[in-house]
């Protein structure tokens, strides 16, 4: 099938309440119509999702994502026209429209317009907000191709889009806004310090559950054990303050005499001690370290190793979302 015909089966198929995996610039989605509680309801079941993890539901524009809340403050249309289409989820004040499964009871809706050209033709062509979390199982490792989606929930969906290697690979940043002001609740795709260049100081939900989520706002993304792999993870720090120039089978412990698997930002010396080796990038980029993040993780996962070694990402820009990512699948 071509890709056009590709996309309106596709989105016949969402609009009978069947659920479809399609790319977006972030990682794939496990696409459900999010107006159809009974598809939505089976989006958690094929994930194994706790159904307190309320879903991001995606729209092809501004203007249809205004249609879900009660409010669209200044500084989210400031957001938005910044940063969508693209790797910011919006998190507003929902209305009637939305039904309360998507949200986990909350009283918002995570809102968010991929840039992806087929996740824009498939939500153009479904006329519906689309509520699609990653398409992995609940606590593991995000898809970045179609083939990951096949391998972990091929049988128990309707249709994989492939439209190739996600972009970015790393998935949006969540971000909450209201009338106490912008709260980060999951560094992503879009930096941090390119938010507070348009709306100024973000507020750093850290730890795992602050006191207003006590009050049924979770965001359960910070649940502290989540992107994880099944091989045991260990973090490296390759510049620990007073103490550089250590490599990793020295600085961590353990490394030696183990099967260990090594999942480096940069270019290191020595890895003659581990088995298996993925350099993100060799020039130290924090995007394409982004962009092949999760299929190196697989790829570590899947060598049957003790144990993996990852190291810390500098804590700026992107950097600040893989390390929320490792620090979780260090858990
Ligand atoms: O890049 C992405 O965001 C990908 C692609 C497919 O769009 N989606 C994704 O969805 O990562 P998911 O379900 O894996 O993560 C959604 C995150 C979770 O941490 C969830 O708790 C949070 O968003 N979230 C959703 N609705 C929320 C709400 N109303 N309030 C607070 N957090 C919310
Ligand atoms: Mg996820």
């Amino acid at each position: 099938m071509g890709f056009d015909s590709d996309i309106t089966h596709a989105a016949q198929t969402l609009l009978a309440g069947g659920l479809v995996a399609f790319p977006t610039e972030t990682v794939y989605g496990l696409g459900a119509d999010a107006i159809n509680e009974r598809a939505v309801a089976r989006v958690f079941e094929v994930k194994a999702r706790p159904r307190f993890d309320p879903l991001i539901v995606h729209v092809p524009d501004l203007e249809s994502a205004t249609r879900l809340v009660t409010a669209f403050p200044a500084a989210a249309e400031n957001l938005a026209a910044r940063f969508w289409p693209g790797p910011l989820t919006l998190v507003l004040p929902k209305n009637d429209i939305v039904p309360d499964l998507v949200t986990a009871g909350c009283p918002t809706v995570a809102l968010r317009v991929p840039d992806h050209p087929m996740a824009l033709e498939l939500l153009r062509a479904a006329a519906r907000p689309i509520a699609a979390p990653s398409a992995n199982p609940f606590g593991r490792v995000s898809p970045t191709t179609a083939d990951h989606v096949r391998e972990q929930l091929g049988d128990q969906i309707d249709l994989v889009l492939d439209g190739g290697p996600c972009r970015v690979g790393v998935e949006s940043t969540v971000l909450r806004l209201s009338d106490q002001g912008a709260e980060l609740l999951r560094p992503g795709g879009t930096a941090l310090e390119e938010i507070e260049s348009v709306i100024g100081q973000v507020e750093l939900v850290r730890g795992e559950v602050s006191s207003r989520d006590r009050e049924g706002m979770a965001s359960p993304g910070r649940l502290p054990q989540h992107y994880a792999p099944q091989t045991p993870l260990v973090l490296w720090n390759r510049d620990p303050p007073g103490r550089t120039g250590a490599g990793p089978a020295d600085s961590v412990a353990g490394v030696k005499g183990r099967r260990c698997g090594l999942l480096a930002f940069r270019p290191v010396d020595d890895s003659s001690a581990f088995e298996s080796v993925e350099i993100l990038s060799a020039s130290g980029d924090l995007r394409e370290a982004a962009a092949k993040f999760f299929a190196a993780l697989r790829r570590l996962d899947a060598a049957g190793l003790d144990r993996i070694v990852a190291e810390i990402f500098p804590e700026i820009g992107l950097g600040r979302a893989l390390n929320d990512r490792l620090r979780r699948a260090a858990h």
